[in-house]
């Protein structure tokens, strides 16, 4: 059987994770040959060209180093500041400055070089995220002739968000490279289509045409997930009962309603602390026997935009505060810290409510873990974002715009009026989504698609997409 090769911009580390694709991909390398590639955490002045190799909890790990200035460019400027607000059509928080891309096509060229030499011709290679679009075309011009898969763990944007973006039709002409990309939902499919197949490009400029051809890319939706048997393992572990103990010695008859999310704009934090202020304003009588807990680990703070977030938030929580504490209640706690899989498990397992409101999410896989952590007898209410791609395949949570506070306020009360019988119906059928949807068949149902002789599923699209270039 080929080894497998994942490529990420992270690599696993050890302790706390806060974000969801470490923890799903670990699971996968963990039972498969092969090796785990992408970049070491360390800056330096003259990295290395060769990658070094360390086993970090039984998996091998190859790492390179990247200079301050080419990491900058790449993480905080191109990837975090251009592409991650447009393809979560946040065109208003996105910092444009186009010299970012030499550095992010640069850092991918280095990961080409260092990666290739470490390559057997029939490996499988499976690149992350994107901040390693141009990846596959890097190896490609290097001469590697392996299968190539590329996963977008964020959505994919709309026209107009993509064409915002500077060098977007070098970057549709690094996703015809792949073999097969893999979206989180069928709305990011149709998203690409469309811009794949009618969006004319531009024609200012007297730049002339060429022709991308997506004809050996097969593009489909794989729904990530999480694996809910080991978060309903956890909620009752040693850890996570001594979190549910501490939770209920601190709460006391409160309800706990709870959101786990990194501290990024397109979570809806500020938008989420508003709709619970408003639960409070219109339901006097669950003042006193409600609690908010926020979760949210900070992330990508050298970016102004989360720092403004974070501002943000602090502020509104301190508005809620100020407004309905009392000195014996206080309506909310906001923790910004990370904390491993046990204490989470057992923080959802005692939550009522989960309140997962990102404005647009990939899929999120904090509602997957609230799902599997619940106890079957007397289950939380998971109210969902239509917005995140996890609503595709749970339809049975309370699904709310995140934009709108009132909805979200009332599905909040209403989550926490719900009868038992109609909690545990929907949290069944919640349950067998997120089995069905687990880690393990993602993974699998992307690596058969992506295997040498696999044949094209009915998913596959033949799209020539006119491009203009300079
Ligand atoms: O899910 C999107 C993603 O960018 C992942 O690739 C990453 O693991 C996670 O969010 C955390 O982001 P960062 O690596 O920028 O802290």
């Amino acid at each position: 059987m080929s080894r497998i090769v994942i490529v990420s911009n992270r690599t696993p580390g050890k302790g706390p994770v806060a974000g969801g694709l470490a923890v799903a991909l670990r699971k996968v390398l963990s039972e498969r040959e092969g090796f785990w590639f992408g970049w070491s955490g360390k800056l330096t002045e003259q990295p290395a060209r060769e990658a070094r190799f360390e086993d970090i909890d039984g998996l091998q790990v190859g790492q390179i180093d990247l200079t301050r200035d080419d990491h900058h460019a790449y993480y905080a400027g191109f990837s975090n500041s251009i592409l991650w607000p447009s393809f979560h059509l946040r065109l208003d928080l996105a910092t444009i400055e186009s010299h970012w891309y030499e550095g992010y096509r640069r850092v991918n060229h280095q990961f080409a070089r260092a990666l290739l030499p470490l390559l057997k011709p029939d490996d499988v290679i499976w690149v992350h995220d994107y901040h390693l679009i141009p990846l596959a075309s890097e190896l490609r011009a290097l001469g590697a002739r392996n299968r190539i898969g590329f996963y977008l763990h964020i959505p994919f944007p709309t026209a107009d968000a993509l064409y915002a973006i500077p060098h977007h039709e070098e970057l549709m002409r690094d996703l015809s490279r792949y073999d097969l990309v893999g979206m989180q939902a069928r709305r990011d499919v149709a998203a690409f289509t469309e811009f794949a197949e009618h969006q004319m490009p531009s024609t200012f400029g007297g730049h002339r045409s060429e022709t991308i051809d997506f004809s050996r890319t097969e593009v489909d939706a794989f729904p990530i997930g999480s694996d809910p048997d080991a978060f309903a393992r956890l909620s009752v572990s040693p850890a996570g009962t001594k979190m549910v103990h501490r939770m209920k010695r601190a709460l006391g008859d409160q309800r706990l309603i709870l959101g786990v999310d990194r501290l990024d704009y397109s979570k809806g934090l500020p938008q989420r602390v508003e709709a619970y202020e408003k639960l409070l304003a219109n339901n006097a009588r669950l003042r006193r026997s409600v609690h908010l807990l926020q979760v949210a680990p900070p992330s990508r703070d050298s970016i102004k935009e989360y720092q403004e977030t974070s501002d943000t938030l602090d502020a509104m929580c301190g508005r809620v505060m100020g407004h309905f504490a009392e000195p014996d209640w206080q309506p909310l706690t906001y923790v910004k810290r990370a904390y491993g899989q046990p204490s989470l498990a057992g923080l959802y397992r005692l939550a009522k409510v989960g309140l997962v409101t990102p404005l647009r999410d990939g899929m999120n896989l904090v509602a997957h873990e609230y799902v599997g952590s619940q106890n079957p007898a007397d289950p939380g209410v998971l109210v969902l974002s239509r917005f995140a791609g996890a609503a595709e395949i749970f339809p049975e949570a309370l699904l709310v715009n995140p934009f709108d506070t009132d909805e979200t306020a009332e599905a909040l009360r209403i989550a926490l009026d719900m009868p038992i019988e109609e909690r545990q119906q929907r949290w069944q059928a919640l349950m067998n989504a997120a089995k069905h949807h687990n880690v393990d068949n993602w993974a699998a149902s992307f690596l058969d698609r992506l295997a040498p002789g696999s044949m094209p599923q009915s998913g596959t699209r033949d799209i020539l997409y006119l491009a203009s270039v300079a």
